[in-house]
């Protein structure tokens, strides 16, 4: 597998060249106010952009936000993602009001060596997501038109099949980013050889979601720590009452019988912060993981369960790490997840966090991003890549 990166763009010199880069700056926003609530995704793809601004490139940034039908819908706008990248990169970043039409035909033909545009968002056009190879194909033309080379730095989309990820490189010299190159080395240690113990910790909301890569690390791992909203379908399997918890019912055979198969790697809750509501003010009280009241919902892991976690992790040598482990955003829920990233911080070892939702919980809880090995910026591309899944993002650049 070669993958040619952006060194190897910028050795062939790219000044007064337009260099179409394909960033995932899919960043949350408050609902209310609009404002971004986390700017790590882009910070995370600066280096690039950077580079290719200080080579004199004429740079042509595409994303998406959220999840638009494939039509333009003014709540996923980029246009404050714009403000925000021209303030971290200290230059005022020319915003397309559309993706290929005249805004963004004019904002590319304007662009000066050196000058930074943002496409509005990829997918207020249908072809984006298409499943059907000449829609996303025509689109894939009209976007490939504005450069003259492309760049993936997009690792959060590289596992989806879409237009700017893998119809664009077959159309354009192509090469890897700063940040998946990176994303891809980190990862790759984990699927490769891992240095032991390997820990793994998983949380979230739906066993659903994360049931083919529980199968994938299983055989890997030398423990799988589970929290969060799954944890309570596990428990249901042990034969414990959840109350008003999150509950998968079609999966609790699926998860007994991975608890049987587990070979005892498989670490459940021992107690849980249980609710009247899932609501901040909510009045709440620890309980055995047994013993859960019928009339009560679980929103975080319990202090007990939060030590034998951080016991497991003090041994690891590479830990792995997936989603919160209660409602953070609560702060009466937030300490399981406070407590088991704590506890990874004083691991002496080489530590990932993968997700968008963890990554935010770091940021969230103010934690030293720094005392964590790598955070990857991407949730289901981090998942996919562990189960050993082909992401046609990455595919697309080994062609
Ligand atoms: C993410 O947030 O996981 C990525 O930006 C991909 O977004 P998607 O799940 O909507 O494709
Ligand atoms: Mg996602």
């Amino acid at each position: 597998m070669s993958i040619r990166n952006l060194d190897d763009l910028l050795g062939e010199g790219v000044s007064g060249r337009r260099v179409l880069v394909r960033a995932d700056l899919n960043v949350p926003l408050d609902k209310q106010s609009g404002e971004i609530t986390d700017d790590g995704r882009i910070r995370a793809v600066l280096p690039t952009l950077s580079a290719l601004v200080q080579a004199g490139a004429k740079v042509v940034v595409c994303s998406h936000l959220g999840r638009p039908k494939g039509a333009p819908d003014p709540q996923f706008s980029l246009r404050p993602v714009a403000g925000r990248l021209g303030e971290l990169l200290g230059a005022p970043v020319r915003f397309a009001e559309d993706t290929v039409g005249d805004s963004a035909r004019s904002t590319v033909e304007g662009l000066a060596d050196g000058q930074v545009a943002l496409l509005e968002n990829l997918r207020f056009n249908k072809g984006e997501t298409s499943k059907d190879d000449a829609e996303r194909g025509a689109f894939a033309d009209q976007l490939a038109a504005f450069g003259d080379a492309y760049v993936d730095d997009a690792f959060g989309a590289v596992h989806r099949k879409h237009a700017s990820v893998h119809d664009v490189p077959a159309r354009l010299p192509h090469v890897a980013g700063r940040l998946v190159l990176r994303e891809v080395e980190v990862l790759g240690k984990l699927t490769g050889d891992p240095e032991r113990p390997y820990v793994v910790v998983l949380g979230g909301s739906k066993v659903s979601d994360k049931l083919a890569v529980i199968e994938a690390l299983l055989p890997k791992v030398d423990r799988l720590l589970i929290g969060g909203g799954m944890c309570f379908t596990f428990l249901k399997a042990q034969g414990h009452e959840v109350g008003t918890s999150l509950l998968e019912k079609e999966m609790v055979e699926t998860c007994g019988n991975l608890l049987e198969r587990s070979g005892g790697k498989i670490m459940l809750p021992v107690d849980v912060v249980v609710a009247d509501a899932f609501a901040p003010d909510a009045a709440h009280d620890v309980v055995p993981a047994d013993g859960i009241p019928s009339h009560r919902l679980g929103l975080d892991i319990g202090p007990e369960t939060v030590a034998g976690f951080a016991a497991a992790l003090s041994q690891a040598r590479t830990i792995f790490w997936n989603g919160p482990m209660g409602v953070f955003e609560m702060a009466a829920f937030a300490n399981g997840t406070r407590g088991v990233a704590e506890a990874i911080t004083k691991a002496d070892a080489f530590s990932v966090v993968g997700g968008g939702d963890s990554a935010a919980a770091v940021r969230a809880l103010g934690l030293d991003e720094s005392s964590f090995g790598h955070i990857s910026t991407g949730g289901g591309a981090s998942l996919e890549y562990l189960e050993g899944k082909t992401l046609p993002g990455i595919a697309a650049l080994e062609n």
